[in-house]
């Protein structure tokens, strides 16, 4: 078995078997859109903070299958430009053809390791939840301000320590083969992201998403489970039927499975 913690910063791992394609990322999306007890969508959440206006230009790292955009583009300004990056070309592959027939967008395989843009170039650069899959935060930051222009806006959103703990600990009762953490941003998360932001940018506000989970839907539990590392490299394929129905004597019982997160969006500046 891989060591977990190695593969959550490992490009080939992260290209070719985590996000090769959007499955994985979809499964968790989807279950954050079903059952987020919040007021507002993560996405609209993030969006309003970035407050792009006509005329910017925006660079996103790791966008994955662009969810950030596919809600919400009709509302962007008509005259703003935006490059979207990802390492996985699977990944970027799904969001080039969600997004296709928007002359605004432009779709490019990319390590943010090394950002092949010039000096100065964008109003904004976003890394939504990708930080922690970085080899090196720290010169991705500093990739990050290289091609930002004077007075840009950065976004890192991460999730913190206790992010949905509880899950956690229904994966350990389920299986002594699942304790443990099934999250991945510990290189880079709401507890020692200002710290690292710090040696790059001198302006930081972190904005907290206020959210839980309460979710009752055991097939959608289970395949988010599945998606994760944690769970995939100890169980293989195995066991789906059994947590599934762990899951839905949960659900039976109480009405729901309370899950809470920690999540949130750091706006960095140099002044
Ligand atoms: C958790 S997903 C987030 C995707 C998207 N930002 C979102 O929030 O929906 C992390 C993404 O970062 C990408 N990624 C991982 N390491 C990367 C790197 N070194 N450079 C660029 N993208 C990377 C992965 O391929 C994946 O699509």
């Amino acid at each position: 078995m891989p060591d977990l913690n190695k593969i959550k910063t490992d490009p080939d791992y992260l290209s070719n078997v985590q996000y090769q394609n959007s499955g994985n990322l979809s499964s968790r999306i989807q279950l954050h859109q079903r059952f987020s007890t919040g007021q507002q969508n993560w996405y609209e959440f993030v969006l309003e903070l970035a407050r792009i206006k006509a005329g910017m230009k925006v660079l996103e790292l790791g966008c994955g299958s662009c969810a950030l955009w596919r809600g919400s583009y009709v509302r962007l300004p008509e005259s703003a430009s935006f490059f979207l990056t990802d390492l996985s070309c699977g990944m970027a592959l799904e969001g080039h053809l969600a997004l296709a027939s928007d002359k605004r967008f432009a779709h490019l395989t990319m390590n943010s390791m090394d950002i092949a843009f010039a000096d100065g170039s964008f109003d904004l650069v976003i890394a939504n939840h990708m930080l922690y899959h970085v080899p090196s935060v720290a010169h991705v930051l500093a990739e990050a301000r290289r091609v930002m222009k004077p007075g840009a806006l950065f976004i890192a959103a991460t999730n913190g320590p206790e992010h949905m703990r509880d899950l956690d600990l229904l994966l350990g009762k389920f299986s002594k083969r699942l304790n443990g953490k099934h999250g991945m941003e510990s290189a880079f998360n709401l507890m020692n992201g200002e710290k690292q932001l710090r040696e790059v940018f001198t302006t930081i506000e972190l904005h907290l998403y206020t959210s839980d989970l309460w979710v009752t839907d055991a097939n959608l539990l289970t395949n988010y489970a599945f998606s994760t590392p944690l769970v995939v490299e100890n169980l293989g394929n195995e066991g789906r039927p059994e947590m599934r129905a762990f899951f839905q004597r949960r659900i039976d019982r109480f009405g729901g499975i309370r899950i809470r997160k920690e999540t949130g969006v750091y706006l960095a500046r140099v002044e």
